[in-house]
């Protein structure tokens, strides 16, 4: 929504938070953390007052799941599929939009790429009661974990992790931006008989790109050929969006698209650690469809 170019909005917002100690780059609204410069109080107030539409393509991930790889393959399954109709991009996350974006944002032409981290039940109520169709991407918490330590590390609007063990408790405890994993899988687990809601994991767009495409352009009722499958699977594949990805996400493009593997998280934890989580996840998730589908013990254990 804001018409300055990347590279300049990047530098404005680094040179804002190179101005901010630790301490004060995280803030809690409702109980939650969030980055005070990109979701300051009067923008999370102002979510709440989003108009959403039926027509609205909305892409949801916790933090780290791979929420920019969904935007790139989104992107590009609507600049390949028939018919090709302008779309908004209100990228990268909603809850950025000042009340003026809110209220650009509310003009603008449909169909609208929006995006969120939020947690489902802070999601405005309109896009459940606009019966807007969801996307939402999944990653084991393990190598999550691990993703989102690198880019505390690397990502100035953030603090930066003090050590690994320290990181480790703090996602534990759900004290990080945006909060608790479990509690933000727990709340999709109940979601997930809404025929508007899609869940897919990190793991299985990894293991079979092509297969996934085709259920999320399905899921969005937007038709592709074969052919164009395969080059939504190799336009979206990491190498290609590390590549691209100075032009996409200027400086931070290496630190969005860091590794792109499964299972990182073996070269992180220790043994305590790992049965730690796995004890959060049995705890959580064991017994639920989620759990089921983000396969735990075949990535986690
Ligand atoms: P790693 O830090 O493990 O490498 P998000 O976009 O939600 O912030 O998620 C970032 C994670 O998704 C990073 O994980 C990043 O490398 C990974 N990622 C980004 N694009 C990808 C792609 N095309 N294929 C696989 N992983 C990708």
């Amino acid at each position: 929504m804001n018409s300055q170019p990347l590279h300049e909005q990047m530098a404005a917002m680094m040179k804002r938070a190179a101005e901010l100690s630790d301490e004060e780059k995280l803030h809690r609204y409702n109980g939650v953390l969030y980055p005070k410069l990109l979701c300051p109080e009067l923008h999370l107030k102002a979510l709440g007052d989003t108009k959403a539409r039926p027509d609205d393509i909305m892409l949801t991930a916790y933090p780290k799941c791979g929420f920019n790889w969904m935007v790139g393959v989104m992107k590009t399954i609507i600049a390949e599929a028939a018919g090709t109709k302008v779309v908004s991009e209100i990228l990268p996350l909603m809850e950025f939009l000042s009340p003026v974006d809110i209220k650009k944002f509310d003009e603008a032409p449909s169909p609208r790429l929006v995006g969120t981290h939020m947690h489902p039940d802070n999601i405005p109520v309109s896009f459940y009661t606009k019966k807007t169709k969801m996307l939402v991407i999944f990653r084991n918490p393990k190598d999550t974990l691990v993703s989102y330590y690198h880019f505390y590390n690397n990502n100035p609007v953030l603090p930066s992790a003090k050590s690994w063990d320290t990181f480790f408790s703090q996602f534990m405890s759900g004290n990080v931006s945006w909060g608790s994993y479990f509690d933000y899988a727990l709340a999709w687990e109940k979601k997930m008989d809404d025929p508007n809601v899609k869940i897919i994991t990190y793991e299985e767009l990894k293991q079979d790109p092509s297969q996934g495409i085709r259920d999320i352009s399905t899921f969005f009722g937007l038709t592709l050929t074969e052919d164009q499958v395969q080059r939504v699977a190799e336009g979206t594949s990491f190498d290609a969006m590390k590549k691209n990805s100075a032009k996409t996400h200027a400086t931070m493009g290496n630190v969005f698209f860091r590794k792109g593997t499964v299972g990182d998280w073996r070269s992180h934890f220790t043994p305590e650690q790992s049965q730690e989580m796995d004890d959060a996840f049995n705890k959580h998730l064991a017994g639920t469809r989620l759990g089921a589908k983000l396969n735990y013990q075949q990535y986690c254990q």
